[in-house]
């Protein structure tokens, strides 16, 4: 199987590492716009192959996209990262017209791929993908839940002094810091709901936490994150390359679901080899569905700011 990861930056980087690491394609080909970037960086990877023990190939360009065709996934983190005191909202203008192009680009040699947008602002690049590509929904799927929800039970292992591994937890809603739902209610310990053993309190702050998770990590780091970004991406590629049927939060085009429409937006979704195959329903109570409601208020007046993009 390939996968194709637009921008090795950071995220991209990272993802390709992964995927590689983890065996879960046999050819990853990393492309970036930067003169000789991606090259050096697959070559950098390469040269793990044996000391980490796998046999997947990574090949390098610059913006040649008949080395990434027929891929089976293509990966887009291209663009520019959040920097300390920047929304990810404010990285729309640039983005869009880099998002945009790509996905033209890499669907002249790969049409039949399933494209994975990580791009900041997230949900509104999904839309942007789908719409301008017109490709069927379940093709297309934004990156954002599964990074959030890794976060959310990153911290509530911390509050559980608990091995995140024993921990269930799920963010739908926006990839925002205001938009984002970590689902407090659903959260479990080994299957004891977390309810019962966190106060109200402890709750609140780890989802408060959880929800500035990126931002926090921009203040320290100068830039946006990408250990778990790029994990988080390459859990989702693995899941549908390997058609794993795994159930994830991601940005996904809704047609009534959840009660919205004309929209990509996190919801829980299984991935297989179609793409997204089916959206799950949670069942939220009222003020979960309030709050969904207005991330994704929050989300469609984002997408207005590209509506001419995506008519
Ligand atoms: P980065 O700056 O390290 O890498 C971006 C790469 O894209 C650069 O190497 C740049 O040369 C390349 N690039 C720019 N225009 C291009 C084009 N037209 N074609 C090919 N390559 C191009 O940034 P980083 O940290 O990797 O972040 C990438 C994006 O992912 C940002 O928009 C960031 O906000 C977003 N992000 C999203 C997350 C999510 O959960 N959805 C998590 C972390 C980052
Ligand atoms: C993150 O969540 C900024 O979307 C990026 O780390």
């Amino acid at each position: 199987m390939k996968v194709s990861v637009i921008g090795a930056g950071n995220v991209g980087a990272t993802c390709a590492d992964a995927i590689a690491f983890r065996r879960i394609a046999s050819e990853v080909v990393l492309l970036d716009i930067k003169e000789g970037f991606a090259e050096g960086k697959a070559l950098d990877m390469m040269q793990t192959a044996t000391l980490n023990g796998f046999n997947t190939r990574i090949v390098g360009t610059t913006n040649d996209y008949s080395k990434t065709a027929n891929s089976d996934v293509v990966v887009i983190t291209s663009g520019i990262p959040r920097k300390p005191g920047m929304t990810r909202e404010e990285l729309i203008g640039i983005n869009a017209g880099i998002v945009k192009s790509v996905t033209q680009s890499v669907l002249e040699h790969s049409p039949e791929a399933i494209i994975v947008v990580v791009s900041n602002p997230m949900d509104t690049m999904t839309y942007l993908a789908l719409k301008s590509s017109g490709l069927p929904k379940n093709r297309v799927i934004g990156m954002g839940g599964i990074l959030d929800s890794s976060r959310f039970k990153c911290y509530l292992s911390m509050a559980l002094e608990a091995p995140a591994n024993d921990i269930q937890g799920m963010v739908i809603g926006g990839h925002g810091d205001t938009t984002m739902i970590p689902l407090t209610r659903l959260a479990s310990y080994q299957g004891t709901p977390i309810s019962q053993t966190l106060n109200a309190e402890t709750l609140n702050q780890v989802a408060a936490d959880t929800m500035v998770g990126g931002k926090t990590l921009t203040g320290l780091l100068g830039t946006s994150a990408w250990y778990a970004p790029g994990a988080a991406v390459a859990t989702l590629v693995d899941s549908v390359i390997n058609d794993q049927k795994r159930l994830y939060p991601c940005s996904v085009y809704l047609e009534g679901e959840y009660g919205q429409s004309d929209i990509c937006i996190g919801v829980p979704v299984i991935l297989g080899k179609n793409g997204w195959e089916k959206v799950v329903d949670v069942n939220l109570n009222d003020s979960e569905k309030d709050l969904f409601e207005k991330s994704a208020a929050a989300v469609r007046n984002m997408n207005s700011v590209i509506a001419e993009m995506t008519a």
